[in-house]
């Protein structure tokens, strides 16, 4: 193939803010797949915040980048050459390929675009990994109940805004928590959220305690530190916590919890998930979360920008709260 591979590889590893610097742009040949193996062209790339985990030293629930590798990330694209019967030139297919405008993956590790219907990227986000997080996180540890209370921090993002509509369509009443007035209106206007708290525009416990006159009955939490800390004044005897995110440490900032005492007195069940354990139900949230796309009983936003060379900078966005649903690259 006369065209080259462009890929970004970890150049060092970020102490708190991660920088342009930490990443660098190479030319490559183009990868040729073995055996069982499927040549891909990325046309999107995911950018999510977990990729600043992947480049830190420490040992974490997945494997850390290595310096001069290519950065993880889901991606969406086309099958370019297959040496597995499985997959012809063509195919849409969701994976792995990180970085880069080529990647090579085993055909196990390749998904076809299940459902046509369905904007091609809303399989890397509202019917992919972050919807099936949220979904995932009532499945596993929220539990919906109609009628009961659900509030949902980061409610604006790829992961929050379906944690929010799925508790909707559930009949929870939703309450998210946001960073400005303008995501605040988007929450409950175009997603249909009964409320949502401004956690910017001043301390959090009385706008809280307005938008949850029955108190909490589930939180959903991207974020943790001062944020758990308020909703922790406010939960029901017998509240879940489905602890997803913890956006508010991810630069290596403490994070604090103070009121612990609630924790014990109201007998809350605070627990952590990670949505790659139960791969074996991602078929029926991917499912269920299309059907809900299709139907428009879910929304979504997103936050494009264009080419490879953007995903530094849109990741250093994406981490400091730059970001508005869910952050793509258009891969050119
Ligand atoms: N457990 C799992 O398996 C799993 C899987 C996927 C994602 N996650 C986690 O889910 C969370 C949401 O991911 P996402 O992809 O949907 O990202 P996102 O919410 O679309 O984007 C990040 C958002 O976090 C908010 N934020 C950033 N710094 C903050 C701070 N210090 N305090 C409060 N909010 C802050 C910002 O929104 P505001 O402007 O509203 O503050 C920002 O837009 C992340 O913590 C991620 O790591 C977990």
């Amino acid at each position: 193939m006369s065209e080259k591979n462009l890929r970004i590889v970890l150049a060092s590893r970020p102490t708190g803010w991660v920088e342009p610097s930490n990443f660098r742009l190479e030319e490559a040949e183009v990868p040729r797949p073995g055996e069982g193996e499927v040549l891909v062209r990325v046309k999107w790339l995911s950018l999510d915040p977990y990729m600043r985990g992947r480049m830190n030293e420490g040992r974490s629930y997945a494997a850390r980048v290595e310096l001069g590798e290519v950065m993880v990330g889901g991606t969406l694209g086309e099958v370019i050459a297959s040496r597995h019967p499985g997959f012809a030139p063509g195919d849409r297919v969701v994976g792995q390929q990180g970085w880069q405008r080529f990647g090579i993956a085993p055909a196990k590790a390749l998904m076809k675009v299940p459902d046509p219907r369905l904007p091609e990227t809303a399989w890397l986000g509202a019917a992919g990994m972050p919807g099936v997080t949220a979904w995932m996180g009532y499945r596993e540890i929220g539990g919906l109940v109609a009628g009961q209370t659900v509030v949902v921090s980061s409610a604006s993002g790829a992961v929050g805004s379906v944690a929010g509509q799925l508790a909707k369509i559930a009949g929870c009443r939703a309450v998210g928590i946001a960073g400005g007035a303008t995501k605040c209106d988007y929450v409950v206007k175009e997603l249909g959220f009964d409320a949502c708290v401004d956690y910017k525009s001043g301390p959090m416990h009385e706008s809280l305690k307005a938008a949850c006159p029955a108190g909490i009955d589930v939180y959903f939490d991207n974020v943790a530190g001062e944020i758990l800390d308020a909703v922790l004044r406010r939960v029901n005897p017998n509240a879940r916590i489905a602890l997803c995110g913890l956006i508010s440490g991810y630069n290596g900032d403490d994070i604090p919890l103070r009121n612990v005492f609630s924790l014990l007195v109201n007998r809350v069940r605070l627990q952590g998930f990670i949505v790659s354990d139960r791969m074996d139900l991602w078929p029926e949230a991917m499912g269920g979360l299309a059907a809900h796309v299709v139907a428009g009983r879910i929304r979504y936003r997103e936050t494009v920008t264009e080419g490879l060379e953007t995903a530094p900078a849109s990741l250093i966005a994406l981490l400091k709260g730059d970001n508005f649903g869910k952050r793509l690259v258009r891969i050119l």
